[in-house]
């Protein structure tokens, strides 16, 4: 199909959630793409967040095509040998004691939600149910963690939103107001992704500890975006000084197979009954397996390393081109890396896009790198000279 018959029957039939943009991709491999007319471009955003390891990564297109000759689906009535292993890694790296394992980011904050009222209804304080976010955070699009997301445009529409969620600012005063007895949990990214790649400050994580210890709400964690070697850690909220209850992540776990897992503390864990939550697809055998080739990955002696020499290569050649052009500030830890620009971000991405760069946004002015953590300096080099050009050209 070209371009054209591909765009005209896309805007016929599929519902336009999405402003597209005018790419056309048929295949990858590593962090190349390559569109249906053959032109060749470098993913620096890994379909947000996505495919941690690239597109194709031998050892994810393996164990997908082992498990899927055996077993593509099981349902959770069943033991498959797998959701075990990959629970065990999950938790063992960020200390955790069990995991819940559905498909998405949204229905991990979904499954999150409902794990921490359901303990403090069995503490008998179900009056304790109100769950605390942020502005400019981002937490999904079902109606829990719609309701969440402290971004109007996304609930415009939409109303009215569940009750018992609160918004508050990303200030310590605005936390101050908005947590009490009757906070079930706080729900906090460790790097605002969407919202503008925006870290809490130092201040308002340690005023958010000292509320949590005297109010004893529970903190979850969506490291949906942030999480599995995203910041060059396996998780992001140590380095942030954050102690989670409850952490989410979804995105890359699933080796671009589409899976979510919420890691619960044992507190939390030992609520939770057979029959009080579930899904159909949740923990699928082929997800599972793609995924457990990604965690591999991740711990491999050195990998992590080399995803942080890399990161820190691209930032320090994003740091030098501050200031120049339209690009104003970095922002962003590892491989989640924002550059605010003086101007619509919109702009910066369709340039890119002409120098064979593929970038996205994240809020009003700021444009976004999440590439594949498998990026090597010498292609961190070839997307900061092409950054460069694209500054001195707008
Ligand atoms: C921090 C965060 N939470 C939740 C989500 C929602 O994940 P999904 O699109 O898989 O439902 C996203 C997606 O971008 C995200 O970045």
């Amino acid at each position: 199909m070209t371009p054209q018959q591909i765009r005209e029957t896309d805007a016929q039939w599929v519902l336009g959630t999405y402003a597209r943009q005018p790419l056309f991709l048929e295949r990858g491999e590593g962090v190349w793409v390559w569109d249906v007319e053959g032109r060749k471009y470098l993913d620096l955003t890994s379909g947000i967040a996505v495919n941690a390891l690239g597109h194709a990564d031998p050892a994810v297109v393996a164990a997908i095509h082992e498990q899927s000759s055996r077993m593509t689906h099981s349902s959770n009535l069943y033991y498959t040998p797998f959701q075990g292993r990959m629970a065990r890694i999950l938790c063992s790296h960020g200390a955790f004691d069990k995991a819940f394992f559905c498909n998405s980011g949204t229905e991990a904050n979904e499954a999150a939600f409902k794990f921490a009222r359901k303990f403090w209804f069995a503490q008998g304080s179900a009056w304790r149910h109100e769950i605390v976010s942020f502005s400019q955070s981002f937490h999904g699009r079902t109606y829990g963690a719609l309701a969440a997301t402290g971004q109007d445009k996304m609930q415009t529409g939409f109303g009215p939103m569940l009750p018992g969620f609160v918004r508050s600012d990303l200030t310590v005063e605005s936390l101050r107001e908005c947590v009490g007895a009757h906070t079930a949990a706080v729900i906090l990214e460790p790097i605002l992704a969407e919202g503008g790649v925006v870290e809490p400050s130092a201040e308002f994580v340690a005023e958010l500890c000292v509320l949590q210890k005297r109010h004893g709400f529970l903190l979850i964690c969506d490291e949906i975006q942030t999480g599995l070697g995203r910041t060059g850690e396996w998780f992001a909220f140590p380095a942030s000084g954050l102690a989670p209850d409850l952490v989410t992540l979804a995105k890359p776990l699933g080796g671009g197979l589409p899976l979510g897992a919420v890691l619960l503390k044992g507190a939390v864990a030992e609520v939770i009954q057979a029959g009080d939550h579930g899904t159909t697809f949740g923990g699928n055998p082929v997800a599972i397996a793609a995924g457990l080739a990604v965690l591999d990955r991740l711990e491999k002696p050195g990998f992590l390393e080399g995803v942080r020499a890399v990161a820190s290569r691209l930032r320090s050649g994003l740091e030098a081109l501050s200031g120049v052009g339209p690009f104003l500030e970095v922002r962003g830890r590892g491989m989640l890396l924002g550059i605010r620009v003086a101007v619509d971000p919109n702009k910066v991405i369709e340039a890119a896009r002409e120098e064979g760069l593929i970038i996205y946004r994240a809020g009003s002015d700021v444009v976004r790198l999440l590439p594949p953590l498998v990026l090597t300096a010498e292609q961190a080099d070839l997307a900061l000279a092409g950054l460069a050009k694209i500054a001195a050209r707008l």
